[in-house]
């Protein structure tokens, strides 16, 4: 893991705060920048961000701290968030999770010792109406099935 973000990330950073009217509306955006910098929001990587967004660490970790959507702990390549809020629930989403869960031999928040996926349980991700659906990294796969699923992960080896 870096201890200090790229040049790149530095400058992608110094234009998302450009494009707000005051640093702090620019921190969501930045914990995401810094999550794909360091990998997850250690406090050394909030050390660097508060250095770069001169934002107090305090700040920025309370921001982070709140949204489950940053990680607090390392977490494998790829990160399934399965939904279990009650649309999805009523449609099957515990099977699909414990589905996962014998599959992957993992429970939730942990990662496969190939590192390559963490399981997550996730609220509502607007998605209901093609419930029971998971999102793995940026992609959402809806009316999920053990069939669907299968081939879903087949992508990832
Ligand atoms: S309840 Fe699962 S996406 Fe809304």
């Amino acid at each position: 893991m870096p201890d200090t973000f790229s040049t790149e990330a530095k400058a992608e950073l110094k234009k998302l705060m450009d494009s707000y009217p005051d640093r702090m509306s620019a921190v969501m955006n930045a914990l995401h920048l810094t999550q794909r910098e360091f990998g997850y929001i250690s406090y050394e990587a909030l050390e660097a961000l508060s250095k770069e967004m001169d934002l107090p660490v305090q700040q920025l970790e309370d921001t982070a701290s709140f949204y489950t959507m940053y990680f607090k702990e390392p977490v494998g390549e790829n990160v399934i968030w399965v939904c279990h809020t009650l649309p999805c629930a009523l449609r099957g989403s515990a099977n699909v999770f414990e589905y996962l869960k014998d599959k992957l031999e993992i429970d939730a928040g942990e990662t496969t010792n190939d590192n390559r996926f963490t399981l997550m349980k996730a609220e509502c991700l607007a998605s209901c109406g093609s419930a029971p659906m998971m999102q793995v990294n940026d992609d959402y796969f809806e009316d999920l099935t053990e069939e669907k699923i299968d081939k879903i992960l087949g992508k990832f080896y």
